[in-house]
């Protein structure tokens, strides 16, 4: 009977450590500080997080360039995973002590973090609490836009930029698992060949190659059939000239600024579709829509062990200003995550 469901773990403190933005500026802005542990809401649940990922948006708000939507956590922090410690009755499908991966609107750089129980998914079997924490916003983001956006299927072919990134090894992987034919550019001759190791056919080193040459080479001047491009600036109209007909370019950033002139002519002649989006502004309705997409097609291959959140470095919470200096040097390979 659901009156009788216990909906709280006891017992929980009242305050927590957490770490907070000071004030907009470097790495060193991120303290540890003490907060009251978060009241959960109407649908919500409260997770005792074991791990928090680290994503450049986190970088973003603490330069004061990527405020928080209204209503959500001041501190950074868009994904965890952890033990559900406190769950409404109104709640079916999750109960108390269950491990999930959430994605939030901010607050994960805390021992305990709120969630929406509709974006709370189960840990796929064989993952570790650090793997966990590294899923949802890429691959929610992933799933989003080169899937459902983008179209991608098997037989496709696919550039993907920032191969290294959080959301470049998660796109290689899964479109590589999709059947799709995957491109990646990165910095360095080490990340080619981690991009290639994931399921890349050829990595390009942007720094060395042009990638418009590589691409029209590779699919004999046909070019591919979509881009997920974190860069846009000077890359929008090389993107067009790397697209074949018919194609998808889907912006998901702007790393290399927001500005670009292009030759919209050529979208005429190609019909091309050029789109992009945000996961973090979209409405918890909207974000649902994402999850149970992720959970139906993304989840199988999880488990599978045809994908895997690929860890570079982990850094106790207190530190989050090294994992961000991390972050910033752009030497990582994959995801950095806070262990709680
Ligand atoms: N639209 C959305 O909903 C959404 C959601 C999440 C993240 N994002 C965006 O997706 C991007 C990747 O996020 P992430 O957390 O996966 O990042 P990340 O792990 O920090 O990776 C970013 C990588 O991009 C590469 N890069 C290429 N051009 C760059 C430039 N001009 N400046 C800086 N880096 C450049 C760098 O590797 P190289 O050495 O290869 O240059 C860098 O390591 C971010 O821009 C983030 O804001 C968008």
């Amino acid at each position: 009977m659901n009156t009788l469901r216990r909906t709280t773990i006891p017992p929980l403190p009242l305050e927590m450590n957490v770490v907070e933005i000071a004030a907009p500026g470097g790495p060193e802005q991120l303290r540890p500080g003490k907060r009251p542990v978060p009241k959960r809401g109407e649908g919500e649940v409260l997770i005792r997080v074991a791990a928090a990922g680290v994503n450049r948006p986190d970088v973003m708000q603490r330069q004061g360039r990527y405020p928080p939507p209204p209503g959500a956590s001041d501190l950074p922090g868009l994904e965890v995973a952890g033990e559900i410690v406190e769950i409404g009755a109104e709640i079916s499908g999750l109960a108390l002590g269950d491990k999930v991966t959430a994605l939030l609107p901010g607050g994960g750089y805390a021992e305990y973090a709120v969630a929406s129980a509709v974006l709370c998914l189960p840990v796929p079997d064989g993952l570790s609490m650090v793997e966990a924490a590294g899923i949802p916003e890429t691959y929610f983001t992933v799933w989003t836009n080169l899937f459902e956006r983008g179209g991608c299927k098997a037989g496709d072919t696919v550039l993907i930029h920032g191969g290294t990134s959080g959301i470049g090894t998660t796109a290689i992987q899964l479109a590589h698992a999709w059947g799709a034919r995957v491109y990646a550019t990165a910095g360095s001759t080490e990340k080619v060949k981690a991009c290639e190791r994931l399921g890349a056919v050829r990595g390009i080193n942007y720094k060395t190659e042009d990638f418009v040459e590589v691409i029209k080479q590779e699919t004999g001047g046909k070019g591919v059939n979509i881009v997920l491009d974190m860069v846009a600036g000077s890359y929008a109209e090389r993107n067009i000239d790397s697209t074949a007909l018919e194609g998808r370019i889907v912006v998901i950033s702007l790393l290399g600024g927001s500005r670009a002139e292009i030759n919209i002519g050529k979208i005429l002649m190609k019909r091309l579709t050029l789109t992009g989006s945000t996961l973090r502004s979209r409405t918890v309705e909207q974000k649902a829509a994402v999850a149970a997409g992720v959970l139906q097609n993304v989840w199988p291959i999880l488990r599978a062990g045809r994908a895997r959140p690929v860890i570079h470095a982990t850094f106790p919470l207190a530190q989050a200003s090294e994992a961000h200096s991390l972050m910033e040097s752009s030497n990582h390979i994959g995801k950095i995550v806070l262990t709680v």
